[in-house]
């Protein structure tokens, strides 16, 4: 599919597995989801620039390459988005990072925003925004809307997992943003959820239900 990356690494593939099933703990939920978003974290910055730095090892002087440009913003969709935001920020410590306030309405789907921040400077920025569920794309849509307005220019989208139906709106939306997943899944059921999906991401990490 233009424009998704799967991302098919073993490790990744093998803990997603352990956290679809109904019977992982909350606790184990959390855990895997930490170790997965330090995984997908490592794909999504896989292709950042270099640029190259005077250094002195004990041996010698080098030229040796460091990231280049400003620092990263992490764009986490709140709540469930925190979850991946904790193994990537262990990832990239020094990454700003933007909460994104954004809940869907149960009846209508549709995402309403009850909380925005974000750091200067943003279109100087890449801008990865994780949510674990990109499920009808409304929230993820919104969140960017925001971003956008706030500047951002460069953005990636990063979740676990993804409905066709939620890459189709994301796309209408935003064709300028790649998004990056460990899988792309069958469909949304009638309230909105991911089938087969791992049910709801949020309740799952924080044993809500
Ligand atoms: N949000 C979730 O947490 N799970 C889904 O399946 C869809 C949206």
């Amino acid at each position: 599919m233009d424009g998704v990356t799967v991302i098919n690494h073993p490790l990744v593939q093998h803990k997603l597995t352990i956290m679809r099933k109904k019977e992982t703990s909350t606790a184990g939920f959390r855990r895997l989801l930490r170790e997965i978003s330090t995984l997908l974290c490592y794909e999504v910055t896989r292709d950042l620039e270099l640029t190259m730095e005077t250094i002195e090892t004990p041996m010698q002087t080098i030229q040796a390459p460091v990231l280049e440009g400003k620092k990263l913003v992490f764009a986490s969709i709140l709540r469930a988005g925190n979850g991946l935001l904790e193994g990537m920020l262990e990832l990239v410590p020094s990454a700003r990072v933007s909460h994104v306030g954004v809940y869907r309405d149960h009846e209508t789907l549709e995402a309403v925003e009850y909380y925005f921040k974000a750091p200067e400077s943003m279109s100087e920025r890449l801008v990865i925004v994780v949510d674990p569920m990109l499920a009808t794309g409304n929230s993820s849509i919104a969140a960017i809307d925001k971003l956008k307005e706030r500047g951002a220019t460069k953005l990636r989208f990063l979740c676990l997992l993804a409905a066709p139906e939620g890459i189709r709106n994301f796309q209408a939306a935003h064709p300028d943003v790649p998004i990056y997943t460990a899988s792309i899944d069958s469909h949304l059921n009638e309230q909105g959820y991911i089938v087969p999906g791992l049910g709801d991401a949020g309740d799952r990490m924080y044993g809500t239900k």
